[in-house]
């Protein structure tokens, strides 16, 4: 299958699942146009804060029926915009029968999360041999080490530094030498880029509002890309690729999305019977993908916004040394 083909196919398994929130769907076809050429990861592996598992799932290559998604499985949603709320955080017991039609290509040994609803949803997915409930601030309960390890987010939402460098360092442990990580990572300015800027310097209670902590969970400007190779290079690794993930764009149309409607497609998702709801998917992912599928392309971005910067990284790095 052509790349092109490849990726495309991807946005629409990512649109079944997320079809609420496509902006999900479009940031993590981007980080796959990258990882498809990463993965699979060498076994034994680890997911490092896998959540639910299913982004690591799709991206890995498994398929969902049309009846399947997300939104079966969350909580408080009619309080969107409360502070201290993680609407996902929950596991209802009829959460899927996940309605799997194809496992994926690859799978992990460990998923390990601090949230232990979140490792509930991924265990019904087949897809983790193993799972551990556990903050990854602390060194793992276990004597087990993996050749590879990966994450998506440890790295990317916290604002402390001996924080981060104490994730580094607790990979390394879990680590065998020549063991591969592969992390994404906030580019320096998209802090900048965030509409919490607006809630600092106008007041405006609606940026503050639509943030949601992305702004206080984010790591500051001074966390550019010198100083975690810097944090990487004093942990034992050494850096093999550092790739651009996710163009401005892409990220502003991921910080807003459907995020304000969130609230209100949950009432209507509740109102309907999942024969509805599945006929409804039937139209709108095909309108979706006709709407999108080409902004998946980095030269039509290029072409909308000329001076775009990519704001993620996606870094590959290898154990050298024990620490
Ligand atoms: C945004 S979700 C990402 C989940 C998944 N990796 C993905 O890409 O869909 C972030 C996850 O990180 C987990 N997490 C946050 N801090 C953690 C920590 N210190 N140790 C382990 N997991 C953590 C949360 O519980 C949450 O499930």
């Amino acid at each position: 299958m052509s790349a092109e083909k490849d990726i495309k196919e991807k946005f629409r398994e990512f649109l079944n699942v997320y079809w609420i929130r496509p902006e999900h769907s479009f940031l993590s076809t981007y980080d796959y146009a990258v990882l498809r050429d990463i993965f699979p990861l060498p076994k034994p592996n680890i997911d490092l804060a896998c959540g639910d598992g299913l982004t690591s799932f799709i991206w890995a290559g498994g398929k969902f029926d049309f009846s399947f998604d997300m939104y079966h499985s969350v909580k408080d949603t009619d309080v969107m915009y409360s502070d201290d709320v993680d609407v996902y955080d929950c596991f209802e017991k009829d959460f899927c029968k996940p309605a799997i039609v194809k496992q994926p290509d690859w799978n992990y040994t460990y998923g390990l999360d601090l949230k232990k609803s979140m490792l509930e949803k991924a265990k019904k997915l087949n897809f983790y041999e193993n799972t551990i409930n556990h903050s990854f601030d602390d060194p793992i309960p276990l004597e087990k080490k993996f050749n590879s390890a990966f994450s998506t987010s440890l790295f990317a939402f916290t604002s402390d530094a001996d924080v981060l460098s104490n994730r580094i360092k607790n990979v390394n442990k879990i680590l065998n030498l020549n063991g591969k990580l592969v992390m994404r990572l906030h580019e320096r300015t998209f802090k900048q880029m965030l509409f919490h800027n607006y809630y600092k310097q106008y007041g405006f209670k609606w940026a503050k509002k639509l943030d949601k902590f992305i702004y206080d969970h984010n790591p500051d400007e001074k966390f550019d890309l010198a100083w975690w190779v810097e944090v990487l290079k004093n942990n034992g690794f050494e850096i093999n690729n550092i790739h651009n993930v996710v163009p401005r764009l892409v990220a502003y149309a991921y910080l807003i999305g459907f995020r304000p409607m969130f609230r209100t497609f949950m009432s209507m998702y509740n109102m309907l019977s999942l024969e509805q709801r599945t006929e409804l998917k039937k139209q709108w992912i095909p309108d979706l993908v006709e709407l999108f599928e080409e902004l998946m392309f980095e030269e039509t971005v290029t072409k909308i916004d000329p001076d775009s910067k990519n704001v993620l990284y996606l870094i590959e790095a290898t154990k050298i040394k024990e620490i």
